[in-house]
């Protein structure tokens, strides 16, 4: 028998979601985060042009495109790393900086995905309780060890949808140990940003890396770009672990033209925001808690785990999939993607009658 390594057969895969509609349903996703319109015309085109060179391999240095980031949110393009997806970001992160005998530090509520690679390293997580759903920077603090090498925190956060301010994580990295990474993930940035709004200044001090992706308000899921803001000596360590070659030639052509049409990326921001608004204030006058959400998800926290797992059966039984909240500490909550605005509606319709059946309006 051929044994795999044993911390790996220790974890749990990554839960994907699971999308299995009831027979003649049509099919409401509303569970992976995606964008609720397709990626500006310009980059579904420039893709088109770039993949009639696809016979060679794309730009290993991702030139353009980090031209075109850095352009935009004035950094140096030498500190920009590309990966396929922040995802892939978020692995190499790992596999450069964690050992078995080292731990990844999270907040109690945090992204899944950073268990998944935390663990896949051999190295132990630890988490910190958050306050109202909310990134606790003093309970980071406190729960360092000396094994302790990275604090992961999604700002805004995912499932939570909530956000800590800048200020915040500036006094969050200036009180970490100058030897533990802080690995911010603003994958839902862009939901809240303003030419101010942003922390990629920390990245200066060394031992703090900011990483975002294409795939929520530039609509680019599925072309798999994730960007991230290094130091220079952490980067020459992530560059060791990453796939050559990661990000195809279409995609970083997708990635740059979606960048130049701002205009439409803020649209769909405002959109997305508009209709995330209109669901929360919908279920409101029912026992359904909907924290402030700075994303283009909103979470609904229900009464009890088997009143959350109830009323996703009920919104699957009607093809509405939204997803479950255990992997992130919180099976009393499902997350709703922000879909369109007949899709949002029908899902909250769906939620008020089985409120109402249930005595919970
Ligand atoms: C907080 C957070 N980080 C990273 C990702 C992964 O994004 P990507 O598609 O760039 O790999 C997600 C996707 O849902 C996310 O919510």
């Amino acid at each position: 028998m051929i044994r795999p390594n044993a911390h790996v057969a220790m974890m749990d895969a990554y839960a994907l979601a699971d999308l299995s509609a009831p027979p003649g349903k049509r099919l409401v996703s509303l569970c992976q985060n995606e964008s609720l319109r397709p990626p500006s015309p310009l980059a579904a085109e420039a893709a088109a042009r770039a993949a009639r060179d696809q016979h060679l391999y794309p730009d290993p240095d991702w030139t353009t495109l980090r031209a075109a980031i850095g352009a935009l949110h004035r950094i140096d393009p030498a500190a920009i790393i590309c990966g396929n997806g922040s995802l892939d970001l978020i692995g190499c992160l790992a596999r450069a900086y964690l050992a078995p005998g080292d731990a990844a530090l999270i907040p109690a509520h945090a992204y899944p995905f950073f268990r998944t690679a935390t663990l896949a390293t051999g190295a132990r997580l630890d988490t910190a309780p958050e306050k109202d759903l909310t990134v606790d920077a003093a309970a980071l603090l406190a729960a360092v060890t000396p094994a302790t090498r990275i604090v992961f925190v999604a700002n805004p956060g995912n499932p939570t949808g909530t956000r800590i301010s800048t200020a915040d994580l500036t006094q969050l990295r200036q009180t970490l140990p100058e030897d533990v990474l802080l690995v911010i993930d603003e994958a839902y940035g862009e939901f809240a940003d303003t030419p101010q709004d942003h922390c990629f200044d920390l990245v200066d001090r060394g031992n703090a890396v900011i990483l975002r992706t294409f795939s929520k308000a530039y609509g680019l899921a599925g072309a798999r770009v994730g960007w991230g803001v290094f130091p220079a000596s952490i980067a020459a360590e992530v560059r060791k672990v990453l796939n050559p070659n990661n990000v195809s030639a279409a995609s970083q052509a997708a990635a740059a033209a979606a960048l130049s049409d701002q205009g439409y990326m803020r649209e769909t921001c405002a959109l997305t925001t508009g209709i995330r608004d209109r669901f929360r204030a919908d279920l409101q006058g029912t026992s359904l808690c909907l924290p402030q959400s700075f994303t283009n998800f909103a979470l609904i926290r229900f009464p009890s785990a088997s009143a959350a797992q109830a009323a996703d059966s009920a919104l699957r039984a009607e093809g509405i999939f939204l997803r479950a909240q255990g992997g992130a500490d919180l099976p009393e909550c499902l997350r709703a993607t922000i879909g369109v605005a007949d899709d949002m509606a029908l899902a909250a319709e769906v939620l008020k009658d089985w409120c109402k059946r249930e005595g919970l309006s």
